[in-house]
């Protein structure tokens, strides 16, 4: 395909869209970051799916002006369509459907999950397999042995809370504002992380023996919730709101550094295991500079770090328009795109 591409991202609260050329370069990228949630310290997935109603046209009309192309330019369109809240990947994949349908061209559904695994490409051409990925979001936490692009071995998952997810609900019982994971970041920066000691689950376990709640957890496998319920109960033994007040960086800084050393220390576990020092950070927790700094300290000089800038990293359109140009190429599309608020990553098979 020699023409552009336009990505088109709904899956949440950012609605986007991204032009990019045949070459996989970003032309144009609008991200729309939906504030009507902030209040409610969460998304609320009505007020998703109409702002996303609201904000899809003028945001593709944003982004096809930025590169400078027609809608009559494009080659195809790709579109988040799973998983995410249904309502609002309704609107994209809705909007996608039917305007691949008036210009006549082939509409590319890409897994969100799968764009993330892409989003590191669009900086750094070298951000190929093999490489062991950690995708960490508000809703996935996922831990990957990529040999090729579309082949996924999944080594681990979280059993319960994601990992972006744990930065927004400790966030709020912190008294900080939605999304959480900047606003911890931000406050850390002022804190001792070692001021507090809360627990790191499941890591540096043997896998499946023990009992109780991580019993049946793989090797790889991420639990966050205990976690937060640590940082809870540490929060409800303080005294009083100005003693919050002062203790909040050092109870952000450490949260935060017993969430990288659980990251950090499994990816790195993994990449040992496979025998491969190749490693991809992806999803709005890779925006993290302690968890960047981490993986890249620990790497090793024969070792790659690939990670999107920050922008690029939370939910966007060029991510989806890049995951789309491959799917496009493999010839892996067609039908009609359908929405799924649950779906596997295509291609990835449990090891
Ligand atoms: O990938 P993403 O933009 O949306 C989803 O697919 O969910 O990820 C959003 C998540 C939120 O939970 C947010 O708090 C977290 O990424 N996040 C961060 C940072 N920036 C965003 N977590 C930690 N540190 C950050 N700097
Ligand atoms: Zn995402």
């Amino acid at each position: 395909m020699t023409r552009p591409i336009l990505g088109i991202e709904t899956t949440c609260d950012e609605t986007s869209a991204a032009v990019l050329d045949a070459h996989g370069a970003i032309l144009g990228l609008v991200i729309h970051s939906q504030d009507v949630h902030r209040v409610y310290g969460g998304v609320v997935p009505e007020l998703a799916a109409r702002d996303h109603l609201r904000r899809i046209e003028p945001v593709v009309e944003a982004a096809l002006g930025e590169a400078g192309v027609r809608r009559g330019d494009l080659g195809a369109i790709a579109v988040a369509a799973a998983p995410g809240l249904i309502g609002a990947l309704l609107v994209g994949v809705t909007w996608s459907r039917a305007a691949a349908f008036a210009l006549a061209i082939p509409l590319v559904p890409v897994h969100h999950m799968e764009g993330h695994l892409f989003g590191p490409v669009l900086e750094d051409p070298d951000a190929v397999p093999p490489f062991v990925a950690l995708l960490v979001s508000g809703g996935h936490t996922l831990l990957l042995w990529v040999p090729e692009w579309g082949r996924y071995h999944l080594l681990g998952e979280t059993r319960d809370d994601a990992a972006g997810e744990a930065f927004d609900k400790v966030a709020r019982i912190l008294g900080l504002t939605y999304p959480g994971g900047p606003a911890i970041e931000r406050a850390a920066a002022e804190g001792d992380a070692a001021r507090y000691r809360f627990p790191r689950p499941l890591l540096g376990r043997k896998g499946g023996a023990g009992s109780g709640r991580g019993a049946r957890a793989g090797l790889f496998d991420f639990s966050f919730s205990g976690l937060k319920t640590a940082v809870a109960r540490t929060v409800a033994d303080v005294e009083s709101p100005a003693r919050l007040e002062a203790e909040r960086p050092h109870l952000a800084a450490s949260f935060q550094e017993a969430v990288v050393d659980v990251l950090a220390g499994k990816t790195l576990a993994a990449a040992r295991a496979m025998g491969c020092e190749r490693v991809l950070v992806g999803g709005g927790v890779a925006a993290n500079r302690a968890l960047k700094a981490r993986l890249l300290g620990a790497v090793g000089p024969g070792g790659r770090l690939f990670a999107a800038s920050p922008r690029l990293s939370m939910d966007n359109g060029a991510m989806i328009a890049r995951a789309g140009m491959y799917r496009l190429q493999r010839g892996d599309f067609g039908g009609l795109a359908e929405a799924s608020a649950r779906a596997p990553i295509p291609g990835v098979v449990r090891r």
